[in-house]
């Protein structure tokens, strides 16, 4: 391009020009093999042709939107709820919409929410957080003091217990983001919890943690000590800015690769004990039901899993035949993520995807796998192995060993299945 200014039907000239002359640059072959259409085709398309609206007007200025939000076009990205599921959106959840995302990071207004009693709206003026119970001195923390620590940037996933709960029995939910959606994956700046215990001074008999949160529900949740020392934050921001209320602003626990009912949100009050408390909920939530009747306890850890989000469901092939990319995503609660496998053949033949992006322990994987589609109906499938080897079970070797009565910790392998027409559906193979 010239370095004189050109107007708007300057460019357009010049535009069919270029058309005309068809792609005559090495790069040409490639683009027609990957897809895209040649520029030499025998109708013009208009869309490169004619001047545009958007070519024409002036657009916002930069005062039109001090806080940005995403494209107009964009609209449809939003967490969603299913509202059979529970019977009050107070004391509810919404998804994450997985197959409108990529990399690792999930969004700040996209990030799953699981509330028991609202969303509660506190001033940081107002919030305290006291440390109790077991120390050599109670202290009281405002959000001031808790600035002056020295702080951590961490991503993690949070993985709700119940993610795919309904998925136990066989398909349920026609999307990855009703049945993968309660995961969400953040960089959280926070104080290490083992600084401010430390303030405190442990006794030595201390050995477990109910932190409490200042919301209506006043959720609380037996830690082990040896976690808080070992890897959990005191997280004020997310993505850079501040939590979101939802998020439980002005500030949360991080838990990482434990189970979401865990980061207590609107952190208030952490009493340290030397036993585990007894929860209103532990009877019925957040155990795993078995079929002898008994149930298992204390299943902290989320196992590795993984869902391709792409094709799934809520995003068909639209393309048709020929070069296709699938994606999707992978983590484990013990660490990293060494390798994912996909098939596309109902787990009879699998092939190695290719991991892009950061692999950090304890956060989302993004993976890839390209392939060229013959259009013949495909059924796809995604394997995850962690760093300790540990691999991603079929949803049969997952009831084996935990029977059906189970919501909790379903991290078995997801199946969809592609039609030739390219819809997309929640399936379950033997
Ligand atoms: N903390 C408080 N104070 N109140 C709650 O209802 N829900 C828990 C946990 N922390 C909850 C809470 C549950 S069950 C989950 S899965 C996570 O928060 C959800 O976190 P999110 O809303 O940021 O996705
Ligand atoms: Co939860």
């Amino acid at each position: 391009m010239s370095d004189q200014p050109m107007d708007k039907t300057d460019l357009n000239a010049d535009r069919r020009r270029f058309l005309r002359g068809g792609i005559t640059a090495a790069g040409g072959l490639a683009a027609a093999t990957l897809g895209a259409r040649t520029a030499s085709s025998a109708t013009p398309d208009p869309l490169i042709t004619e001047v545009q609206e958007w070519n024409q007007v002036l657009g916002d200025g930069v005062d039109a939107a001090p806080y940005g939000v995403p494209s107009e076009f964009e609209a449809h990205v939003v967490r969603r709820d299913v509202a059979w599921l529970t019977a009050d959106p107070v004391s509810s959840v919404n998804f994450t919409p997985l197959h409108e995302l990529d990399g690792i990071i999930t969004p700040n207004g996209l990030c799953f929410e699981r509330h028991h009693g609202g969303v509660a709206q506190i001033s940081p003026a107002d919030h305290r957080l006291m440390i109790h119970g077991l120390v050599d001195t109670p202290l009281v923390f405002t959000m001031q003091d808790l600035m002056r620590f020295p702080r951590e940037n961490r991503i993690y996933f949070l993985e709700c217990a119940a993610n795919s709960g309904m998925e136990w029995r066989g398909a349920q939910l026609n999307g990855c983001q009703f049945t993968h959606g309660m995961v969400h994956n953040v960089m959280y700046t926070g104080v290490p919890l083992k600084l401010l215990l430390q303030e405190a001074g442990l006794k030595p008999n201390a050995a477990w943690l109910l932190p409490e949160g200042a919301d209506a529900s006043g959720m609380t949740r037996s830690i082990p000590l040896d976690k808080a020392l070992d890897d959990c934050l005191v997280a004020f921001k997310m993505n850079g800015e501040a939590l979101r209320p939802e998020q439980g602003y002005p500030v949360r626990l991080v838990v990482p690769g434990w189970e979401g009912n865990m980061w207590v949100k609107w952190l208030r009050r952490i009493e340290v004990g030397d036993q585990p408390w007894h929860h209103r909920e532990e009877t019925s939530k957040y155990t795993d039901l078995m079929a002898d009747g008994k149930a298992r306890r204390f299943t902290w850890t989320m196992d590795v899993k993984s869902v391709i989000t792409n094709p799934s469901p809520q995003a068909p092939i639209l393309h048709g035949r020929g070069h296709t990319v699938l994606t999707g995503l992978a983590w484990s609660g013990h660490g990293k993520i060494k390798r994912v496998d996909i098939s596309i053949d109902g787990g009879r033949n699998w092939h190695s995807a290719r991991i892009d992006g950061p692999s950090l322990s304890k956060s989302l994987h993004r993976f890839y796998y390209e392939f060229d589609w013959d259009g013949s109906e495909l059924l796809l499938q995604s394997r995850a192995m962690d760093e300790f080897g540990n691999i991603q079970p079929t949803k049969n070797a997952l009831r084996a060993v935990r029977g059906e009565n189970s919501i909790y910790h379903n991290n078995g392998i997801q199946t969809w299945q592609v039609r030739s027409n390219g819809e997309t559906e929640n399936v379950e193979i033997s």
